[in-house]
């Protein structure tokens, strides 16, 4: 496990979707936050996320470093990151965790980056000079501002009518994606893995969940078939996607996986395959009429051989009654296993390919 912190002097939307992104998983954790201002929104989101937060005023932040690297190592911080921070970084804390400080900006830079453009003033200044692209940067922090090592950079589009607004909320869209790859990256180097494992083109291993790390265990697909017309979550530039991160935020895709028998298999041996489309309406209806014929129509027949028993008893026909007995066993024992099969899913699943 490599503990990061985060530090943060606004919203905290950015430090949220590093927290969602790492801390269900079992390698990177965001163990505190750091802030530099007190009245600051991302102080009670942290709190619900459970994630330790500490203020400095910013006169520790500028005289007293040694404070905040007391702190950076009583929580043994390997990796920080500078998720809307506006204090500038001592030289002491830079020297310190040297190529492990990374910060998040939100235009390509160089451009765009310096005193003065930070959050909003990026975005109006990119409107105001006609820019077609813009998009965010993650780099290591040195000593000169906004101008270290790019880990990852990626562009959105800049429209005729984009506003600061509009803008600063699809710039945000990419942080959420980029901020947790760079920082995987950061962690991999940090970890000493080999160049290519941490500098390859594909995007670094996500952090699993316990859902996919059972799933892959068990070799099924941790994926919930969707519900027929449904639509799919959108990103939305108040609320960060839960970042899943494969280099990619936790989407599904667009329609989502579905149970397939497949095609052309013969009769009675149709295997099942998993395919990226709709669950056929079919499905439903076969769940349905194989749960009433799977358990129904075997439980009546066990009831009237049942109730056979104590007539022929009565009647005096003991061989019959065993007869009887037996069979009222043997229906029992048939709606059991029909109806284990029926709700394991493999009979509708199957009659669904066949005839549906
Ligand atoms: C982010 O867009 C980040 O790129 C920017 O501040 C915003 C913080 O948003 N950082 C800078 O401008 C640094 N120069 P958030 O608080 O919602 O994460």
């Amino acid at each position: 496990m490599t503990n990061i912190a985060v530090f943060a002097s606004g919203t905290g939307s950015n430090a949220v979707n590093l927290v969602k992104a790492f801390n269900s998983g079992n390698r990177i954790h965001v163990a505190i936050c750091l802030t530099d201002r007190e009245d600051i929104p991302v102080i009670e989101k942290m709190r619900e996320l459970g994630v330790e937060t500490i203020y400095f005023p910013r006169s520790v932040w500028k005289e007293n470093p040694q404070t905040i690297l007391d702190v950076l190592k009583s929580h043994d911080i390997k990796i920080i990151a500078l998720a809307g921070f506006l204090s500038f970084i001592k030289e002491e804390i830079i020297n310190e965790y040297e190529g492990r400080i990374l910060n998040i900006h939100p235009s390509l830079l160089p451009a765009y980056g310096g005193k003065g453009m930070h959050g909003g003033n990026v975005h109006k200044a990119v409107i105001e000079a006609g820019e077609t692209k813009s998009g965010a940067t993650v780099h290591l922090v040195t000593n000169d501002l906004d101008a270290g090592p790019i880990v990852v950079q990626r562009e959105v589009a800049v429209l005729p009518d984009d506003t600061p607004e509009s803008l600063e909320a699809k710039v945000h869209e990419v942080e959420y994606l980029i901020f947790p790859e760079a920082v995987m990256k950061t962690v991999a180097a940090f970890n000493n893995q080999t160049p290519s494992e941490s500098n390859s083109a594909t995007p670094p291993e996500i952090p699993k969940s316990v859902d996919d790390a059972w799933a892959e265990t068990l070799g099924i697909p941790n994926n919930v078939p969707p519900i027929p017309n449904a639509t799919q979550t959108q990103f939305s530039s108040q609320t960060p996607p839960n970042v899943n991160p494969t280099g990619t935020a936790s989407h599904t895709t667009p329609n989502g996986p579905a149970y397939h028998t497949a095609p052309n298999a013969p009769m009675g041996q149709k295997s099942l395959t998993l395919q990226s489309e709709q669950m056929p309406p079919t499905y439903l209806v076969w769940s349905i009429i194989m749960t009433i014929l799977c358990c129904t129509i075997p439980g009546i027949v066990a009831i009237i051989f049942s109730a056979k028993v104590s007539s022929k008893y009565y009647e005096g026909d003991f061989d019959g009654a065993r007869r009887a007995s037996h069979n009222a066993e043997i229906w029992i024992i048939i709606s059991f296993v029909l109806g284990v099969l029926s709700n394991t899913l493999y009979l509708p699943l199957a009659l669904a390919g066949l005839f549906g």
